[in-house]
């Protein structure tokens, strides 16, 4: 039958993290290096088959699907994708959703909101034009805010997310909160996590939302609020603007008790745990001559190899990172 999907730990799966190109037309320097070697493209998933994989979910009881990168919206023909499975909002799935750079939001909000997307979570680090430009090594600032404004004008729900960096949005974070809840958008403060080399040392600029949280409340009055959104983000209340303020904090405060999440790459690779390393071969699976029972069992093995937690303790100078696979193979 189609049983639900529940780990070692009796965690109950309901939450797909799909990507659908580890492309991207940023360079964040946290997230990868300039010279970043991408996924051979005759490895990837065509968008039939990431489509039939995440029907397999859905039919297991996953309830939420998140579109991911790398920048989703990059790949082309990537709004079929998301048509499709709009039709399975109200039919299975409670949400569908995407995480963008933005950059195309511009271009395709409209598109989004009609296949049934009502959210997206935006990554902007910064409203410093210079600094955007320096952090993500490409020149977009404008097309990002553009498209901030097109998915609002469109009709969907913007949560901003925003990685607290030492040393570079350090001193800014307070007026990108401010800035974002003017603006009737959530905001999700993020640790930076110690995955894949990039060029230079993630330690230099990591910031523990501790320390953020600390100096937020001299300027502020923080509510601890119960919304729960599905993904990790622990939330409070900014008494002065009335907005959300969610707070991912993978390194001071491990939220993976209540995880309910799974990922699946580009190339079909399921990961368990973002810091996962073992692998199901989701690409075969559908590929086979059973496809759906071939995933079935797949999606069962899954729950096998799902770890407790993930350590992603910062590493001092010069050490690896904690995982060699880059945030954007997996699509974080
Ligand atoms: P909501 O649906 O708005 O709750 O989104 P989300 O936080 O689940 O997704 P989003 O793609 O916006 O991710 C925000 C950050 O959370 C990214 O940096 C992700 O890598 C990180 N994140 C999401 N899930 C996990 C997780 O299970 N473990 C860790 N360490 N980080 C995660
Ligand atoms: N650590 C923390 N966040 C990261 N992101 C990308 N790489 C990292 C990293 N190493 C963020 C992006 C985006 C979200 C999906 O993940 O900025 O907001
Ligand atoms: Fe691209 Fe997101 Fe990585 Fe920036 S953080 S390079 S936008 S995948």
């Amino acid at each position: 039958g189609n049983s639900p999907l529940i780990d070692g730990f009796q965690r109950r799966i309901t939450y797909l993290r799909l990507s659908v190109t580890d492309r991207c037309d940023l360079r964040c320097q946290y997230c990868m290096p300039e010279k970043m070697q991408f996924l051979p493209r005759a490895e990837v998933l065509s968008l039939e088959e990431l489509h039939k994989v995440a029907l397999a979910f859905i039919a297991r009881g996953v309830t939420k699907i998140r579109l991911t990168g790398g920048e989703p919206l990059v790949r082309r023909d990537m709004i079929d994708l998301v048509r499709a499975l709009g039709r399975k909002v109200g039919d299975g799935l409670d949400e569908l959703t995407l995480t963008t750079n933005g950059t195309r939001l511009d271009e395709f909000a409209e598109d989004l909101f009609e296949a049934g997307v009502r959210r997206v979570n935006v990554s902007l680090d910064t409203l410093d034009a210079e600094r955007f430009a320096e952090l993500s090594r490409r020149d977009r600032f404008s097309q990002v805010l553009n498209g901030i404004a097109a998915a609002k004008a469109a009709g969907l729900a913007v949560k901003i997310n925003t990685v607290a960096l030492k040393g570079v949005n350090e001193g800014e974070i307070a007026d990108v909160i401010a800035w974002a809840h003017g603006e009737g958008h959530e905001l999700t403060l993020i640790e930076v996590m110690p995955l894949g080399e990039v060029d230079g040392e993630r330690v230099d600029h990591y910031l523990p939302l501790t320390q953020v949280r600390e100096t937020l409340e001299r300027r502020w009055t923080l509510r601890d609020d119960a919304h729960r959104s599905g993904g990790p983000a622990r939330y409070v209340t900014v008494e002065e603007t009335g907005g959300r303020l969610g707070l991912i904090t993978p390194l001071t405060n491990n939220f993976c008790d209540s995880c309910n999440r799974v990922r699946v790459t580009t190339t079909g690779q399921l990961y368990a745990c973002l810091g996962g390393r073992e692998q199901v071969d989701l690409r075969a699976a559908v590929r086979s001559d059973d496809p759906d029972a071939a995933l079935h069992a797949a999606l069962t093995e899954a729950m096998t190899i799902k770890p407790h937690r993930h350590n992603f303790a910062i590493r001092e100078k010069g050490e690896a990172p904690a995982l060699a696979r880059h945030m954007s193979v997996t699509g974080g």
